[in-house]
């Protein structure tokens, strides 16, 4: 179980995550969504200890009781990859081009384990058949650039899932790809996660997506967590007025799981724009924003519960429907 308390994280005098308690199950998938800038890669990196070197973090973060905030380098490399694997949005970026694909997916097990190399191999090819890439025996002999956008995202979550991570963090892991493509990675995520009761912490700008990988989701604006609870429920009855405006921004999305739907369609924001890191307003951060704010939302709301874990931050709710 992964549980984060009261976690900051600074850049130049200016804090741009404050997260006061957000929990992951074991084998659930949480979904962290919010526009573009609202500090969702930012609480992704804190939690995988990859914050730049100029960010100061505080609070907590524990994986399985133990804090992860406390550990150096060495523990916490070790962390990543055995007990928690990463699937980061750009797989060009993240895959070494020099190096054949097959050798990343074993060095991702090798750090990891003592395995002979006869063992490795195998556990290679039996990896990229789990990510459902075609005849691994060749494949594993190619170069990065070689393959196609998904198939290289399926390389860096062979990756990710190499050491038999407990947890997946995915941020945005399919935004590069076209409709289709998106479309497989993300049924195979869930797969991966059900067949391995693996936890995901999953991050998207786009509530359809999440709606369709989680069960839970948790909405964020300026770096703080506005509302939480089951996804359908969140979806069906928000409560933050920051999480209405995203789905009134997006009235076209439907309630089955027919996945192209939605998300072949262009998403809509919300009127005016995030403000920049430092020029958000005091009390609640959506304020400039908010159609609902009233001289009450320059303070900063408590947290309030709509029960089933549904809870919210705002002074002006929509009312339950
Ligand atoms: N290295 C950095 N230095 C200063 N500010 C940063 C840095 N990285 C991100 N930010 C700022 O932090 C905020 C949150 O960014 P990020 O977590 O990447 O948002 P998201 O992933 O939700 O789009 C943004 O306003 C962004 O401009
Ligand atoms: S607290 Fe006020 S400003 Fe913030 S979302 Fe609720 S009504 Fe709007
Ligand atoms: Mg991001």
């Amino acid at each position: 179980m992964l549980e984060l308390d009261d976690l900051r994280v600074h850049i130049g005098g200016h804090e741009i995550v404050h997260i006061e308690h957000l929990s992951l199950e074991p084998g659930s998938r949480l979904g962290l969504v919010g526009e573009s800038g609202s500090g969702k890669t930012m609480t992704a990196k804190a939690v995988a200890g990859l914050l730049p070197d100029e960010a100061r973090v505080s609070g907590s973060v524990r994986f399985n009781g133990r804090e992860l905030l406390a550990m150096n380098d060495r523990q916490m490399s070790e962390v990543r990859g055995r007990k928690i694997g990463f699937v980061f949005q750009d797989p060009a970026r993240s895959l070494n081009p020099m190096m054949r694909v097959g050798r990343q997916v074993s060095e991702a097990i090798r750090v990891h384990s003592e395995l002979p190399r006869a063992a490795v191999a195998r556990k290679v090819v039996a990896l990229l058949e789990q990510v459902q890439l075609p005849d691994p025996p060749t494949l594993m002999r190619r170069y990065p650039h070689q393959l196609s956008g998904g198939q290289q995202q399926r390389v860096m979550i062979a990756a990710a899932i190499a050491a038999d991570p407990e947890f997946l963090i995915a941020d945005e892991p399919t935004t590069a790809l076209d409709v289709t493509v998106q479309e497989e990675i993300l049924r195979l995520l869930i797969s991966l996660s059900e067949q391995r009761g693996m936890g995901v912490l999953f991050v998207s700008h786009d509530l359809g997506v999440i709606r369709f990988v989680c069960d839970r989701v948790a909405v964020i604006y300026g770096g703080a967590v506005v509302e939480t609870g089951r996804t359908e429920d969140v979806i069906a009855a928000p409560r933050h007025r920051y999480t209405a405006a995203l789905l009134a921004a997006n009235p076209g999305m439907p309630r089955d799981d027919n996945f192209r739907a939605f998300i072949g369609q262009r998403l809509h924001t919300i009127p005016g724009s995030v403000p920049p890191v430092g020029t958000f307003p005091s009390g609640c951060r959506f304020r400039n924003r908010c159609v609902a704010a009233s001289e009450a939302c320059t303070a900063m709301p408590g947290v309030l519960d709509a029960g089933d874990g549904h809870r919210y931050s705002c002074w002006n709710p929509v009312e339950g429907l």
